[in-house]
């Protein structure tokens, strides 16, 4: 039969080309047999013809099958044998599985600046340059010394360091916390998989602000979430949004990032944060606090206090070293009531064994030498002139032209673009002109907005960006014109 599922939703092309695999494997088709013509294969399926030429070319391309001038399409004889015999059906697993993959643009930007590294301007990448993460010295420890402090872990991480963080958050943010409610994990992110993973379950709603940089993420998706998004204003996430959001959809958690967010570089007003965990606490939704940018605050700028600090109850706050230290350190902690903290341990012991012994002993050893403060410093600093490098560029070569807030620290600025831009594909006019930035879509908003990370543009990149900027602005004009 040669009849497509009807139920698939995979493109028609690739239908045709799992179905002629599916026939091969189950011996239907014989090597060196004969497929229908095109034609009749396309009024077979009832589809065009350029859809069966679109799945033959697939499958030429795989050497399942083969074209022969004068004879047609024929099964690949030597692939036969294999593809019936060994071969497993990848395909079906990754259509099946789920896991969901980063969006492609994302992708395509990272082998973009990968593969052209020499001639992109990379203002899109949000982790921390090289040239800004810490010079200080590593402990140089024998691997048997590595290894023996394995007895100060368990399955929430190496004490010494949970007992560093506690310290931290103490002198940072007034926090008290105990060691037993802190889960070291391998970067923010794994905190927020073992959170969605193991609190959750598919089908749950939660809400997240909009925009978030949790839009860019598939773990949601991948947990089987519903994403429902909060509007934000200047002070952060508009309360009565979420209460409706409650009402309708009964939202069981919400992801908040009230310091820098990423991307609007946003801080949530002292009064919203005491309005959200009123209201939270009330409505009994969980707060998560997502919190890897309140160490880099602009010099002299005042933060209000954590989320955590309003509610040590009902906040999941969330920590991380990448924005400091480089996100390669994969050093994060999730600081939570000590009975969810002992249960995501154990989960995360089930998944992957608990963590690397190196990075935690090297993070611990480095948070405690006199030298990470001045190394935090000097990282405000830059930051601070890195932004003031990019805005005083985009001013001079756009005066008023750009509506923006000016973020009191982090990496990112949300930049509304006076152009007109209909489809996401417009957005591709940047990389074409050697500039990658974040599109606002990424974060799940419609405007023409884009995310510029000046925390990797120096005064020349800065200008250079911003003469970009500035020749795609008045290029979109004209066309308008
Ligand atoms: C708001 C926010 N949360 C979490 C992360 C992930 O951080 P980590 O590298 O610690 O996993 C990022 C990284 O850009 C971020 O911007």
């Amino acid at each position: 039969m040669w009849q497509l599922n009807s139920v698939s939703k995979l493109p028609i092309y690739l239908q045709i080309v799992d179905l002629i695999e599916t026939k091969i494997m189950n011996g239907e088709l014989l090597p060196e047999e004969k497929l229908p013509p095109e034609r009749k294969l396309a009024s077979m399926f009832g589809v065009n013809r350029s859809t069966v030429v679109r799945a033959l070319d697939e499958l030429t391309a795989r050497a399942v099958i083969v074209r022969k001038q004068g004879s047609g399409t024929i099964v690949n004889a030597e692939k036969w044998g294999l593809f019936a015999g060994q071969s497993t059906n990848w395909r079906h697993y990754l259509t099946q599985g789920g896991f969901t993959p980063t969006v492609p643009y994302m992708r395509q930007i990272g082998i973009t600046e990968k593969n052209h590294s020499d001639k992109m301007l990379d203002a899109a990448t949000g982790e921390l340059p090289l040239e800004m993460t810490p010079k200080l010295k590593t402990p140089s420890l024998s691997w048997q010394s590595f290894i023996a402090e394995e007895q100060l872990e368990d399955a929430a991480g190496y004490q010494p360091l949970r007992e560093t963080i506690e310290k931290q958050m103490k002198e940072s943010y007034g926090l008290n916390v105990r060691p037993e409610q802190i889960l070291i994990t391998s970067g923010a992110q794994q905190a927020l998989f073992l959170i969605t993973q193991c609190l959750l379950k598919p089908g749950d709603a939660v809400a997240i602000e909009s925009p978030s940089y949790f839009y860019s993420l598939s773990l949601f998706q991948s947990a089987g979430l519903r994403i429902f998004a909060l509007p934000m204003d200047s002070e952060g996430i508009i309360i009565s949004e979420l209460k409706d959001l409650y009402h309708k959809h009964r939202v069981k958690m919400v992801f908040i990032n009230p310091t820098f967010q990423n991307p609007t570089g946003l801080v949530m007003s002292l009064q919203r944060r005491k309005e959200l965990v009123q209201v939270c606490a009330h409505l009994q939704i969980p707060i998560v606090e997502d919190d890897p940018f309140s160490e880099l605050a602009a010099l002299d700028e005042n933060i209000p206090v954590p989320l955590k600090q309003l509610d040590m109850e009902n906040v999941l706050y969330i920590g991380s070293l990448s924005k400091i230290m480089g996100s390669t350190t994969r050093i994060g902690w999730l600081i939570g009531p000590a009975a969810v903290i002992e249960r995501l341990a154990l989960a995360r012991n089930e998944m992957d064994f608990g963590l690397s012994i190196f990075p935690q002993v090297l993070a611990n050893a480095v948070l405690n030498t006199a030298e990470y403060d001045v190394h935090l410093k000097q990282l405000q600093q830059i930051l601070l002139e890195r932004r003031d490098y990019l805005i005083n560029a985009l001013e001079t070569v756009l005066p008023n032209e750009l509506s923006y807030l000016k973020p009191a620290g982090g990496f990112h600025l949300w930049v509304h673009l006076p152009v007109a831009f209909r489809s996401i594909r417009d957005f591709d006019i940047f990389a074409k002109n050697n500039l990658l930035i974040m599109p606002g879509f990424l974060f799940g908003i419609k405007e023409t907005i884009i995310r510029i990370t000046f925390a990797r543009l120096g005064e020349k990149e800065a200008n250079k960006v911003a003469e970009i900027i500035k020749k795609i602005v008045i290029e979109n004009k004209l066309f308008h014109q």
